[in-house]
């Protein structure tokens, strides 16, 4: 019996993070020194109190299924988080708390979207950002930014893009972005939230990296402008970056009654709730582990200054210095174009990276940025120097 997949089906591409990291993974089993630069998780343990919080609610026997969009002890905790870090007034009713900071982006997406609205995506962009909007039969529009502009879209270009589109739906900003590190300051979101309601497009602010900020700037939130600007954004965060919990699963989304109350729905249908020990556990992240996110963010800041050193000692390699998250997203354009291995492109020179120097990074395709590759510092020094060096030796192989 042969079935026909749906269009749907049809156009999702396989996660290139993923795929690096597996690949990567398969050979490190076989016996391969790899050292792995594609994941988008933090290499710290969780720290023991969530861990802890975990094993007690099991212990309590706290294993059933909860209120869908979380238990309110929780959606209580991330309002105050909401409150003391982003100065912005939450309503526990108003918060979602999903599987995932991915799964509320997609509920959230599904809420708002009909058949070719149109979703605004900065790029370079996170690679679900497009597949999501895609799987619920809406628009990308993507809006390119460059090294030279911080990789920051500006609130004319915003506006000019706007002009020309006839459903815009939504902007999804993502700050600190990944893959590029890069963090709008007030002035710049300001300007950005005035042009989004001035055409009355809702705002959905990714900012799971938000805890993982440099050179002492400070993380601000799109949503706490102004309250009208609050009234149009949905803010969406988690716990998998900060407190280094990726496989525990919880993400939320906070923002306006309607479209929270549509979205709740809509995962009450789909993966009922997150799971019961998970969100007593990232109660206690929210609450007490502060100074564990600290050492952390530490340890990322010195190994993103060594890898981007590096990194710009190359010759013919550009490098931005990120300012948040753990990725650093090099130009390495001038050998795609000069090189006599018949290497094209992103994906292939990864591939010849892999194979022959046992490196795995990101090819910058994957973020719609073809002539960029990325590197995540989720890795130890020594790693990063290794690493460093073999990167070095491959692109002067070309
Ligand atoms: C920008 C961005 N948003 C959201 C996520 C998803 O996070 P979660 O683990 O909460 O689903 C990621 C994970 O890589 C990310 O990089």
């Amino acid at each position: 019996m042969s079935i026909n997949l749906s269009h749907r089906a049809k156009a999702i591409k396989p996660s290139p993070t993923l795929t690096v990291s597996a690949l990567a993974k398969k050979m490190k089993a076989d016996g391969v020194d790899v050292i792995n630069f594609g994941v988008g998780e933090p290499d710290f343990n969780t720290p023991e109190a969530i861990k802890n919080a975990a094993k007690k609610a099991i212990d309590d026997d706290f294993t059933k299924y909860t209120a869908s969009s979380g238990i309110l002890e929780l959606r209580q905790a991330i309002s105050e988080k909401l409150l003391r870090d982003n100065n912005l007034k939450c309503n526990p009713n108003d918060i979602l708390v999903s599987p995932g900071a991915k799964a509320s982006i997609v509920f959230i997406l599904m809420a708002i979207c009909d058949p070719r609205d149109e979703i605004i995506i900065p790029t370079p962009y996170w690679v679900s950002y497009t597949s999501q909007v895609e799987m619920v039969d809406a628009h990308p529009v993507l809006l390119p930014t460059s090294m030279e502009n911080n990789f920051k879209i500006s609130a004319k270009q915003l506006d000019e893009a706007l002009e020309n589109l006839s459903n815009p739906k939504a902007l999804i900003l993502n700050s600190p972005n990944n893959p590029t590190g890069t963090v709008y300051s007030k002035e710049e979101l300001e300007d950005i939230a005035n042009v989004c309601l001035k055409h009355n497009i809702l705002i959905i602010s990714d900012e799971i990296y938000e805890k993982l900020i440099y050179d002492n700037k400070k993380h601000i939130s799109i949503a706490s402008i102004s309250d009208e600007i609050r009234e149009q954004t949905v803010v969406i965060n988690g716990v998998s970056k900060a407190y280094a919990m990726t496989g525990w699963r919880l993400g939320y989304a906070a923002g306006p009654t309607e479209i929270i109350k549509y979205a709740s729905r809509i995962q009450s249908h789909t993966t009922s709730c997150v799971n019961s020990m998970t969100q007593k556990a990232a109660i206690i992240a929210l609450k007490e582990c502060s100074s564990d996110v600290e050492d952390m963010r530490k340890k990322f800041e010195h190994r993103r200054d060594v890898l981007v050193k590096g990194l710009k000692s190359i010759p013919n390699v550009q490098c931005a210095k990120p300012e948040g998250a753990f990725y650093a997203m090099p130009d390495i354009s001038y050998y795609l174009h000069n090189n006599s291995k018949g290497i094209n492109n992103s994906v292939e020179f990864c591939n010849y990276l892999l194979k022959e120097f046992h490196v795995a990074i990101v090819p910058g395709s994957a973020f719609g940025a073809d002539n960029y590759v990325r590197f995540s510092y989720a890795n130890s020094l020594e790693n990063i120097e290794q690493g460093l060096i073999r990167f070095r030796n491959a692109l002067e192989s070309l």
